[in-house]
């Protein structure tokens, strides 16, 4: 059994909290702390169905099982880190700055553009699509990629767009709209990233 400690913690939603693997700082472990475990067996099962059509793993973290913990079962992922290996930090994080320079304003916009195509690319579903889910892991001082970590797969009583491509894409189109309109507004107190949003 793992033996998760307060030092390793990483963050927290509304539902689970995230520590570092203690046997290995690449990974990290999620806990459910409030609410059920159904939200998380639909995210395995999703990847399940990711893992099986091989996708990029470029704005994904990779998903490497459940594994039991003194603060009960845990799903290990890769942990998203910066270059300098600092825990990347969120979307959201970077969207409510005020004072980015305008190289870091402009790799991010990149990045965002390179997860709207890649999202859409891959056909990979999502629920709402928030910038607090979403890690800006950079690759250098003044660039970076996005990596979706939590929301991943398909809410629908019947998820039949999992399986059917065009379904599937008339679905992410609909939420990237959603989280295109969401950005813009989170940056409000940035306007030069706005405008790289925009141009
Ligand atoms: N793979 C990861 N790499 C780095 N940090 C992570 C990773 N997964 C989660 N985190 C951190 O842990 C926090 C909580 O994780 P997560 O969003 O999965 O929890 P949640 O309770 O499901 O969230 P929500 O409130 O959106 O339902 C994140 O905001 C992020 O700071
Ligand atoms: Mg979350």
């Amino acid at each position: 059994m793992i033996l998760l400690n307060a030092s390793d913690f990483v963050g927290k939603g509304l539902h689970r909290e995230c520590y570092i693997h203690p046997n290995d700082e690449q990974l990290c472990i999620k806990i459910v702390v409030a609410g059920d475990l159904s939200e998380s067996k639909r995210e395995q099962s999703y990847y399940k169905l990711l893992q099986k059509r091989g996708i990029n793993w470029n704005i994904l973290p990779r998903f490497h099982g459940v594994i039991e913990t003194n603060m009960g079962a845990g799903a290990v992922f890769d942990l998203v880190r910066d270059f300098d290996g600092k825990v990347s930090r969120t979307l959201e994080y970077y969207l409510s700055c005020e004072q980015l320079d305008n190289a870091e304003n402009s790799g991010i916009s990149q990045a965002i553009r390179m997860f709207k195509q890649e999202l859409y690319r891959q056909s990979i579903i999502t629920m709402t699509l928030s910038p607090k889910n979403i890690m800006y892991k950079k690759a250098g001082p003044y660039e970076g990629r996005l990596i979706l970590i939590d929301n991943i797969g398909n809410s629908d009583f019947i998820p039949i767009c999992s399986y059917i491509d065009c379904l599937a894409k008339k679905k992410i189109r609909r939420k990237l709209l959603r989280f295109e309109q969401t950005v813009l507004k989170m940056s409000m107190h940035n306007k030069n990233l706005q405008q790289c949003l925009i141009n």
